[in-house]
């Protein structure tokens, strides 16, 4: 019998804690690949020599070619460049973009029945990037951006209520950005609306942090971004396609109509499982968050047409 394949393209912050994950998971084998030589190679080494001590079994090559990620099942990209000085955010953009090409295209030639997991920002237009370069349908190109947004919301109203973050429910929708739109209606404590357990100010609060979780990060670490939850998010992913668990959550997804919104990626309750996205839930928004959700879109669509895509 085979084991599941897990490529990891991006060996930095984001791609070594996933294969971290994933191994802990025993998910499959996975490849780990950069750019950077001997990186991907020495956090590889790195990690399977963990497999005796934590009782893991699977296979880790850290790698620079391609080749190695051949027939994977799942690849997740976290591949990028972060923003230098001088550099403005469309230069990131087009910069980014030209890597998530490259990517796509190798992605698409060695593992052409895969499932691409975006993580690389700017979120939303990368997985964009991705499903024009590679051809790939809808299905198997999903970005990771509301696992995270939702599992910072659940933090936050756990954090305020000192109640089990297993038991908070919540849904985040929207672009990956400063318009995200955490919606308070659908967030629950074990069926209990949340509405009725906090005060408007206090979720108020708490949609704002939401929003401005990753520049939190950021602004703390001072050189680099949030990496141990969204990696924990793409590999949460990763698990349902492969398990085929149909998680119901938070993804985002290419829209064709959906929410009156076409021709975008956006973030939308899907179900995840064998066959990526199975299917998008259209939630019944209020005409408040249904504004919300068009301004996010609008945003992303701002970024796109820098793309020209
Ligand atoms: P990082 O800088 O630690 O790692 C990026 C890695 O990509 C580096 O090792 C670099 O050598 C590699 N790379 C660059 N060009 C490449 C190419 N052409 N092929 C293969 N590898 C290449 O960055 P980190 O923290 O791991 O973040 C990765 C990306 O994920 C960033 O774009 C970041 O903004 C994004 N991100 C997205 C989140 C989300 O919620 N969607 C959350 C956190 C990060
Ligand atoms: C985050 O939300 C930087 O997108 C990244 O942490």
């Amino acid at each position: 019998m085979r084991r599941n394949k897990i490529s990891i393209i991006g060996a930095g912050n984001v791609g070594a804690t996933a294969a971290h994950w994933a191994a802990s998971k025993e998910l499959g084998d996975i490849a780990l690949l950069d750019v950077a030589e001997g990186v991907p190679q020495g956090k590889g080494l790195d990690l399977l020599e963990a497999a005796p001590i934590e009782g893991f079994n699977c296979r880790i090559t850290g790698t620079n070619s391609y080749k190695d990620t051949a027939d994977s099942d799942v690849v997740i990209i976290t591949a990028g460049l972060a923003r230098k000085p001088g550099m403005s955010r469309d230069d990131l953009l087009l910069k980014n973009a030209e890597i998530i090409k490259e990517v796509s295209k190798q992605v698409a030639k060695y593992s052409p029945e895969a499932f691409i997991i975006m993580v690389s920002n700017p979120l939303d237009a990368m997985a964009h990037v991705a499903m024009k370069t590679t051809g790939f349908p809808k299905n198997r190109i999903i970005g990771m951006a509301g696992v995270l947004d939702a599992a910072r919301f659940r933090t936050f109203v756990a954090m305020e209520l000192n109640v089990s973050v297993e038991d908070v429910h919540a849904i985040v929708l929207g672009g990956h950005g400063d318009t995200m739109v955490p919606v308070a209606r659908f967030c629950n404590v074990s069926g209990i609306p949340l509405t009725t357990l906090l005060s408007k100010k206090k979720i108020d609060a708490i949609v704002e942090r939401t929003r401005n979780a990753g520049a939190e990060i950021v602004n703390l670490l001072k050189t680099g971004s949030a990496y141990y939850s969204p990696a924990s998010s793409a590999v949460q992913m990763a698990e349902a396609i492969l398990k085929d668990k149909k998680r119901v959550i938070p993804c985002a997804a290419y829209l064709d109509g959906e929410y009156g919104i076409n021709g975008l990626f956006i973030g939308v309750p899907v179900k995840l499982g064998a066959g990526g996205i199975e299917e998008i839930f259209e939630l019944e928004l209020t005409p408040h968050e249904m504004e919300e959700l068009k301004k996010s879109a609008k945003a992303v669509k701002g970024i796109m047409s820098v793309l020209k895509m």
